[in-house]
């Protein structure tokens, strides 16, 4: 947070009752596949995990090399594939794998990152789901919701108050 305050955008990991009440939102379990905006230190990776189908595929993005190579340590799965790159090249790599994703997970500091990298982002996000898919996004302010609406004509809302600061949770829907 202090080497990176834009990008990391929080002093504390996610609270766990936070990260489960995000994950809630969407349906996981019968998700093929799931990809990551920001691991940070595994918090939702690991929340992630816990819910994913035996075959579902998982990306999951962290630009800061430290970070996902210890995500990459601590978490070795055969489903999960931890990519040390802007999550905004997310549409090479579902190309790749033939794919479209199903959820769509992010904990990035929308409000504190630079607006073409925010813009990008939210684009790719959007260009990444499949129909009927969900992008679940948390957020402590709704600086970024604005932005989200002009993108997903369904947007639903939680208050996660279990956390530090409090959370603001988002299901976002293309189709
Ligand atoms: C608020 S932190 C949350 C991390 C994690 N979810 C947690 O609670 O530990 C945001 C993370 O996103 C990463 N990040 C920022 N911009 C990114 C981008 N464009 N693509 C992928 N990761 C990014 C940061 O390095 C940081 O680890």
């Amino acid at each position: 947070m202090l080497r990176h305050p834009r990008t990391v955008g929080a002093v504390w990991p996610t609270s766990r009752r936070a990260v489960e009440d995000l994950l809630d939102m969407g349906d996981l379990g019968g998700a093929g596949v799931v990809v990551e905006f920001g691991a940070g230190t595994g918090v939702y990776t690991e929340g992630i995990l816990r819910r994913l189908h035996p075959e579902a595929r998982f990306l999951s993005y962290e630009v800061d090399g430290n970070l996902a190579a210890a995500v990459a340590r601590r978490l070795p799965d055969r489903r999960l594939e931890v990519i040390h790159a802007s999550a905004e090249g997310v549409g090479g790599h579902l190309e790749a794998l033939g794919r479209k994703a199903d959820v769509v997970v992010s904990s990035l500091p929308f409000s504190t990152l630079p607006a073409p990298v925010r813009q990008n982002l939210l684009d790719a996000a959007r260009e990444a789901l499949a129909p009927g898919g969900v992008f679940l996004v948390l957020q402590y302010s709704k600086t970024v919701l604005p932005e989200l609406e002009r993108r997903f004509p369904k947007i639903r809302r939680r208050f996660s108050p279990m956390n530090v600061p409090p959370a603001l949770l988002f299901a976002c829907e293309a189709s």
